[in-house]
C-alpha cells in the first residue's frame, strides 16, 4: 500500500466516512480516550485523525494535535471542530515523519490507523520519539486472526483491501513483536471484539 493509495482511497471516502465507520468504531475511540485518562494541561497528539470523530470526547482542557495525510478527512475534522478550535489543533502531516521535536506530548494514539499506513513500523517509532518518556501510546486497531473463517475472509480480501485503504493481513503479534512496546495491556473492543485497543508505556 502506497501513500498515493491511501491519498485516494480516502479522498473518495472523506464525505461518507462518518457513515459508514463512525458508530462501529465508536466504543473503540471512547474506550481509548477513557484509558487515557487526561487531565487538564495534557498534550495528546492524534494521528490520523480522520474526520475528527474523537475530538469531543477529551475532557476540558487538555489540548489536543491531530493530524492527518488526507486533506479531504481534515476538512471535514474541521467543519466538526466549529467553535472548538482554541483547544485542538489539526494539520496535514505523515504519521512516519512528524513535524513535532522530540518528547513533545504527553500521550500519543493512532486509532484504525496502523493497518493504513504503508510503514507501520515508522508510526510507531515516530510516535514514541515524540511522546515524552513514562508517556503513554495507545493503538486501536483491527488485527487479522491465525484460523477460523475470519481468517479465511482476510485472506480473501486481502488482494483488494488496499483499494479501499487498509492491510486486512495484519497479525497482532507480528505487530507488537516488530514494535518493541512496553505493552501495559490489550482490551477487545468494538463488535465480536474484532479490533484491539493496545495500552503501553513509552520507555
Ligand atoms: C480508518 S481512518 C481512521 C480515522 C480516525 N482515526 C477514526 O477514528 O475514525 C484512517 C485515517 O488514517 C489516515 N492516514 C493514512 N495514512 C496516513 C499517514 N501516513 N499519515 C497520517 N494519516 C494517515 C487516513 O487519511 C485516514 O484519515
Amino acid at each position: 500500500m502506497d501513500h498515493q493509495t491511501v491519498a485516494d482511497a480516502y479522498r473518495r471516502l472523506s464525505k461518507q466516512y462518518d457513515r459508514f465507520f463512525g458508530r462501529v468504531f465508536e466504543p473503540g475511540r471512547r474506550l481509548a480516550v477513557d484509558k487515557m485518562g487526561c487531565r487538564a494541561g495534557d498534550r495528546v497528539l492524534e494521528v490520523g485523525v480522520g474526520t475528527g470523530l474523537s475530538l469531543t470526547h477529551y475532557p476540558e482542557g487538555v489540548h489536543v494535535t491531530g493530524i492527518d495525510v488526507s486533506p479531504h478527512m481534515l476538512d471535514v475534522a474541521r467543519a466538526r471542530l466549529n467553535g472548538q478550535a482554541d483547544r485542538v489543533e489539526l494539520a496535514l502531516m505523515d504519521a512516519q515523519a512528524l513535524e513535532y521535536p522530540d518528547d513533545a506530548f504527553d500521550k500519543v494514539v493512532a486509532m484504525y490507523v496502523a493497518s493504513v499506513v504503508p510503514e507501520p513500523q515508522r508510526m510507531i517509532a515516530e510516535m514514541k520519539r515524540v511522546c515524552r518518556p513514562g508517556g503513554e501510546l495507545f493503538i486501536v486497531n483491527h488485527f487479522s486472526r491465525d484460523k477460523g473463517a475470519m481468517a479465511a475472509l482476510e485472506k480473501l480480501v486481502s488482494p483488494v483491501s488496499k483499494f479501499v485503504g487498509f492491510r486486512s493481513l495484519f497479525p497482532l503479534q507480528s505487530f507488537l513483536d516488530a514494535s518493541d512496546l512496553d505493552v501495559i495491556e490489550t482490551v477487545p473492543v468494538n463488535l465480536f471484539g474484532y479490533w484491539t485497543l493496545i495500552r503501553a508505556r513509552n520507555p
